[in-house]
């Protein structure tokens, strides 16, 4: 496949950035997105150019450090799926892919498609765990009877790896499906209760501070999810948030 790929440039977060065009050739079809850049990368460095800065990791899509908004979509085309799972085999020869970083005023550009996303960690820090004493013995696995529904929804939620694709695919730049999904895993398990109160608005606070915009119901975010974390923890986000306001 020979491709033409219009790629995001920029030194910095300060610096204004620009698509640069670049030609490729040889792309095969079970090539992953990120190593047809690799490829991309290589030859840049062998012709003494600058290679393209991209983040990532595992590779597997569990880290969800791989955030590129290829076309106009986070994580491209396909669906339930990251950039590192997305394979070259989804586009054609001749196509021109624009591969750019996911925008959001929270998640700066570090360098070219690279971006900044430790507001998620501080909206993590801000209430996204529970206290639970560790010294004794360990408490039975079973000790806590748990909905088996309420179990699997904790799952669900849980699944999220926090790639941002959510706030890239919002008009608004909302980040309400991550922390809602970060408040749902504890808000559904009898673990969750005892900070609930502060979790929610601790959370939601943080969200705000960080400069993330705010939701509108679109539902972009469901739909570009690679882990399909439903719209339903938002609306449990926003009762559990409601329930806290009241009793503060
Ligand atoms: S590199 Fe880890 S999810 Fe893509």
């Amino acid at each position: 496949m020979n491709l033409t790929l219009k790629i995001w440039r920029q030194s910095d977060a300060n610096s204004k950035g620009k698509l640069v065009d670049y030609n490729i050739s040889g792309v095969e079809g079970d090539m992953s997105f990120l190593e047809m850049l690799d490829v991309l990368n290589e030859d840049l460095i062998n012709k003494g150019e600058e290679p393209v800065v991209f983040d990532h990791d595992c590779r597997e899509g569990i880290c969800g450090a791989c955030s590129l908004q290829i076309n106009g979509e986070p994580h491209g085309p396909d669906r339930l799926i990251t950039t590192c799972q997305l394979h070259m085999r989804k586009f054609n020869d001749g196509d021109t892919i624009y591969i750019e970083p996911f925008r959001a005023k929270a998640f700066p550009v570090v360098k070219d498609l690279m971006v900044d996303r430790s507001s998620f960690e501080r909206i993590q820090q801000a209430g996204g765990y529970i206290s639970v004493n560790t010294s004794g013995n360990t408490q039975d696995a079973n000790a806590i009877p748990i909905r088996k529904e309420d179990a699997d929804e904790a799952m669900d939620a849980a699944t999220c790896i926090g790639c941002g694709a959510c706030v890239a695919a919002c008009k608004n730049a909302s980040a309400m499906l991550f922390t809602s999904a970060k408040v749902s895993q504890f808000a559904l398990l009898p673990q969750g209760q005892v900070e609930a109160t502060e979790r929610v608005l601790a959370m939601v606070n943080q969200m705000d501070e960080e400069g993330f915009g705010n939701c509108t119901n679109t539902g972009a975010c469901e739909i570009e999810c690679p882990k399909g974390i439903s719209l339903e923890n938002i609306a449990r986000m926003n009762r559990e948030y409601l329930k806290a306001s009241m009793k503060g």
